[in-house]
């Protein structure tokens, strides 16, 4: 199988980019922010403290997360419900960092996405995808941007969709999800060693994609 991990703080463009060239390389695309951010939701419907990994964990591991494609696009199903349209709430993107940093819930989603990656030739994106889940990727991508670019595209995708938003609340929400996403002690974001590093603060979406996909040719090449 062929896999090409992109890794990366928030709001680099990851997902985008991966999902164009998915397309393009006619791969499946796997989203692993959208399975921790689905066990999330349901800690939160639950009413479980997101610092309590005792209780976290146990929730859990009772939860059933798998993936469904409609036209393309990755759905989430947490139990059989789809629940893609809840996910992207910044109460759930601050959640998922919390829950994400313990053993027993990255356990269990590395197990899936490792046989995703098995089965199938995927762009997979995430914070652990070149330097755990796909140890032995073909292409591996680390995708960064400064953080007040990061924020400003956030700020500007939520003023699109109509949503009230504070451009400086955004910025301080993303230097803390970086600092709790690449501080943990499993699994943290940082860039493997085989990784190409690409600051995308300059550049638009195609120039990204085009820089990838030739790294891509060259390594279907070798
Ligand atoms: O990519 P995203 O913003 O949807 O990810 C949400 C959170 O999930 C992120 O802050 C950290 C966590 N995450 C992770 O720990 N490992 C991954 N492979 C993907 C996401």
């Amino acid at each position: 199988m062929f896999q090409v991990a992109i890794d990366g703080p928030a709001g680099a463009g990851k997902s985008t980019i991966a999902k164009i060239l998915a397309e393009e390389l006619g791969f499946i695309y796997v989203d692993t922010g959208a399975m921790y951010r689905a066990m999330a939701l349901s800690c939160l419907r639950n009413g479980i403290d997101v610092e309590d990994k005792e209780a976290v964990v146990e929730h859990c591991k009772q939860r059933k997360v798998s993936l469904n494609y409609e036209n393309g696009e990755q759905q989430v199903l947490l139990d059989e419900e789809n629940v893609n349209a809840y996910i992207r709430t910044e109460e759930v993107s601050q959640a998922t960092s919390a829950i994400s940093i313990y053993e027993g819930v990255r356990e269990k989603l590395l197990n899936l996405q490792q046989q995703l990656g098995q089965e199938h030739n995927v762009v997979m994106d995430g914070r652990d995808i070149g330097t755990n889940v796909l140890k032995d990727a073909q292409v591996k991508i680390y995708l960064t941007a400064s953080v007040q670019t990061r924020a400003k595209r956030r700020y500007e995708e939520l003023v699109k969709k109509g949503m009230e938003c504070n451009l400086k609340e955004i910025e301080e929400d993303i230097k803390e999800r970086d600092y709790r996403d690449m501080h943990r002690e499993i699994a943290p974001l940082k860039q493997a060693e085989q990784a190409v590093y690409l600051d995308s603060s300059e550049l638009a979406i195609e120039q990204v994609v085009e820089k990838i996909r030739k790294i891509i040719e060259d390594r279907k090449n070798l």
